[in-house]
């Protein structure tokens, strides 16, 4: 994996060969992989060991539990050798302390925002306070939608020095150049590049457009 890429991969396949035949493909021109329930749950936790060997690999498992539970959850992640987790923040400030310290060494980034239509119902009205108390337990890094672009500025403006990792990208709506120069960091995009039939062609066209952005700035 590289560090000149703002890609995150989203690897939301059911079949874990093709999980990993993907990430053989595209390793060496992305960030990261971001795994979620659809693989975890076919494959076995093991599979984040096996990706793993690529690189960094985030397990976007929106955790939202009790503290016991979110400790057990995130200390398998990290025994499996993720590099990062991703953890809903709504279950309020207990809950989310006890991911960052399961943690360790570990990447944490919590959910203040969501990219789908639904968001709009609950979680984006209160995406301000969640974000807020996630600093106050020094998180790494928040989610926040990179298809709606005055939440993600509105989060970029108030969490600064935070990760920004940004879906919502491709399919959802969302454009890689826009959400970089409204405050991500880093993209995630999922079925625009495994649907796609030329997968790498399309995470190279995602990171020259991001690129174009970031050398301009
Ligand atoms: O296929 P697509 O590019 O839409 O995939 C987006 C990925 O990011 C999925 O894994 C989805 O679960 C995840 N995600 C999201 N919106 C959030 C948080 C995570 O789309 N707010």
């Amino acid at each position: 994996m590289t560090d000149n890429s703002r890609l995150i991969v989203a690897l939301d396949l059911k079949v874990p060969d093709k999980a990993m035949e993907l990430a053989r493909e595209i390793h060496r021109e992305i960030f990261a992989i971001k795994i979620n329930w659809p693989l975890l749950m076919v494959a076995g936790v093991g599979i984040i060991r096996e990706l793993s060997s690529y690189g960094r690999v985030i397990c976007d498992l929106k955790i939202a539990d009790i503290p016991n539970t979110n400790s057990l959850i995130t200390s398998n992640v990290k025994e499996n050798g993720g590099w990062g987790i991703i953890t809903h923040a709504f279950t309020g400030s207990d809950s989310l302390a006890a991911v960052i310290e399961a943690a360790g060494e570990m990447k944490v980034f919590a959910v203040v925002s969501m990219s789908h239509p639904g968001s709009d119902q609950f979680i984006n009205s209160v995406s301000m306070d969640l974000l807020e108390m996630a600093m106050k337990e020094k998180i790494s890094g928040v989610i926040a939608p990179g298809n709606d672009l005055v939440m993600l500025r509105r989060i970029r403006n108030a969490g600064k020095g935070l990760m920004i990792l940004s879906p919502g990208i491709g399919v959802q709506g969302g454009n890689p150049a826009d959400a970089i120069r409204n405050g991500s960091d880093y993209v995630i995009a999922g079925r625009s590049i495994y649907n796609s039939e030329d997968p790498l062609g399309e995470v190279r066209r995602i990171n020259s457009a991001v690129s174009s952005v970031i050398h301009r700035s």
